[in-house]
């Protein structure tokens, strides 16, 4: 008797650009390893960002500077292997892309074939310009960020809400047309005003998918960590947390440290 493999529906970045063009919202989250984008698939998410942020949440840095592309491509060829059916996006990380066109294809190039993922992510508008265009002539599909990118972070100084003055609102407006006509496939936009996000997304054609950057954009996307209530730190404005994860595992171990002194675990029926 042949069992019929259940086909799954893969999610591409042509189906996101149904999505955006048929009205309908695209979720994103993180992830950095094999459970969690297990868990994260099996509950239909759309898209999965391989994040910087790892450099955060998973190794305790201040920035999402120190993490590096063999660090990157560990956390991506994780989670690939833990999904089915949603598109897996890699954030090329700090150092690998900026300034450097060549450097930025073999980084990208690297992170495909070595973590078998769909896509790169990279910060920034037309000063990294060339960098994308070469990768994209490689047929590596590239998702552009702009806004908050926190590999500036030096550069700006605070985590604050960016483009609420004229000058640079214009300046996102541009750059996100220069990253839809040099052909990136979608836009994160981070930490921007709502009103202005909006107009980016009736202006550029390609799926524009927000993070703090209100709701009348194409989809949005949050840090699973943050999401869960694991990260307790973190309270953003735009950050709504589903569970409060840290004191649940918390209150967990606790009861398994206390069932150890006690000799309540393991019972009779917990051992051979
Ligand atoms: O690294 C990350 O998690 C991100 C999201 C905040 C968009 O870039």
């Amino acid at each position: 008797m042949s069992v019929a493999k259940k086909e799954v529906k893969r999610i591409t970045t042509h189906i996101l650009q149904s999505m955006k063009d048929n009205g309908e919202k695209i979720s994103m989250l993180t992830a950095y390893d094999f459970s969690t984008a297990k868990i994260l698939d099996e509950a239909g998410i759309d898209v999965l960002l391989v994040g910087d942020s790892a450099s955060n949440v998973m190794a305790g840095h201040e920035t999402t500077l120190p993490i590096t592309l063999d660090q990157m491509i560990y956390h991506a060829s994780s989670v690939i292997r833990g999904i089915t059916r949603c598109l897996v996006v890699v954030d090329l990380p700090f150092g690998s892309y900026q300034g450097n066109s060549r450097k930025a294809l073999s980084s990208a190039i690297r992170i495909m074939k070595e973590s078998g993922a769909h896509t790169v992510k990279m910060e920034g508008g037309s000063e990294i310009g060339d960098s994308i265009k070469r990768i994209l002539s490689a047929g590596i599909p590239v998702m552009g960020h702009l806004g908050l990118t926190p590999q500036s972070i030096y550069k700006f100084g605070t985590y604050t809400v960016r483009a609420k003055e004229e000058e640079e609102a214009k300046k996102l407006i541009e750059d996100a047309l220069h990253l839809e006509e040099l052909g990136c496939y979608a836009l994160v936009l981070e930490k921007i005003p709502a009103k202005l996000a909006k107009k980016v997304a009736e202006t550029v054609k390609i799926p524009v998918i927000g993070i703090g950057a209100g709701n009348q954009v194409d989809g949005q996307v949050l840090v699973t960590h943050d999401l869960l209530g694991i990260t307790k730190d973190f309270n953003p404005r735009f950050l709504r947390r589903y569970l409060d994860l840290f004191s649940e595992i918390k209150g967990a171990v606790k009861q398994y440290i206390d069932d150890v002194k006690t000799v309540d675990f393991p019972s009779d029926k917990e051992q051979y």
